[in-house]
């Protein structure tokens, strides 16, 4: 584990922090997305439900997301091993940031979809209501939007999780084994 910050060294393997981000936000992400994926086959009445509980856990998820940047801010990453390609280097950094960036734009561009629908964050014993009007000329693109965010997301973490499993089984450098929990480096 590495508390070590910006200025210091790189560490040898990922901190428990970021590795309990990455797998915690993961899992989030296929919960959301298959969920999101399934609500045109959900029943007309039980949909507002499953829809209601996507925008609750993704609001979660949205906060855990913007921790997770903060925390990334200021816990530096492992080195990639030496022999890796400055072309791979540069495709991995370009990876990870748009994966960042599309973890955070999601959630925004589905708050606007949901909030200008007009309709409350439903957690049951309590509710988040913004109180503004429902306006499809907002939430209609708004929808559109972060379905093409979350596909693009989709294909990306895909890409992402198959360099993963190259390193791990072709290259065997142990990338992979540095972002699993408890491992030695
Ligand atoms: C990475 C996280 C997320 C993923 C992968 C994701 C994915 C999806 C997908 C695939 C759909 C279905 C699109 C369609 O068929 O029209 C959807 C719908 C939606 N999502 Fe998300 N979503 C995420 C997070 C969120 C968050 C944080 C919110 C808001 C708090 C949100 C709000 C919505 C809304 C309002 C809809 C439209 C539901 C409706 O049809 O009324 N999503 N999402
Ligand atoms: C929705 C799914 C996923 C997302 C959004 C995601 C996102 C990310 C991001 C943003 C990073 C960069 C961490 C940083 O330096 O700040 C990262 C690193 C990493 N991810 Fe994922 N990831 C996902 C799924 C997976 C899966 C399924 C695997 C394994 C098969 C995986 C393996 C790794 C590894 C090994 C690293 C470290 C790479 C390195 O050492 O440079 N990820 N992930």
């Amino acid at each position: 584990m590495s508390n070590s910050m910006r200025q210091g060294a790189a560490p040898a393997r990922y901190g428990a922090g970021a590795v309990a981000f990455h797998w915690t936000v993961a899992a989030l992400i296929v919960f959301l997305g298959a969920l999101g994926l399934l609500f045109d086959d959900i029943p007309k009445e039980s949909r507002p439900f499953w829809i209601n509980v996507h925008v609750c856990v993704g609001l979660m998820y949205f906060a855990l997301v913007i921790a997770r940047v903060a925390w990334r801010a200021t816990h530096k990453a492992p080195d990639l091993p030496p022999d890796i390609d400055a072309f791979t280097r540069r495709s991995s950094a370009a990876v990870h940031h748009l994966l960042y960036v599309l973890m955070v734009l999601i959630p925004v561009v589905g708050i606007v979809a949901r909030v200008w629908h007009g309709r409350p964050f439903d957690y049951g014993f309590f509710q988040l209501d913004f109180g503004v009007a429902s306006n499809p000329a907002v939430y209609h693109p708004a929808e559109t939007v972060h379905q093409l965010l979350a596909y693009a997301l989709f294909a990306l973490a895909g890409l992402h999780a198959a360099g993963a499993l190259y390193h791990h089984f072709i290259r065997r450098d142990g990338v992979l084994m540095r972002m699993m929990p408890g491992g030695a480096g």
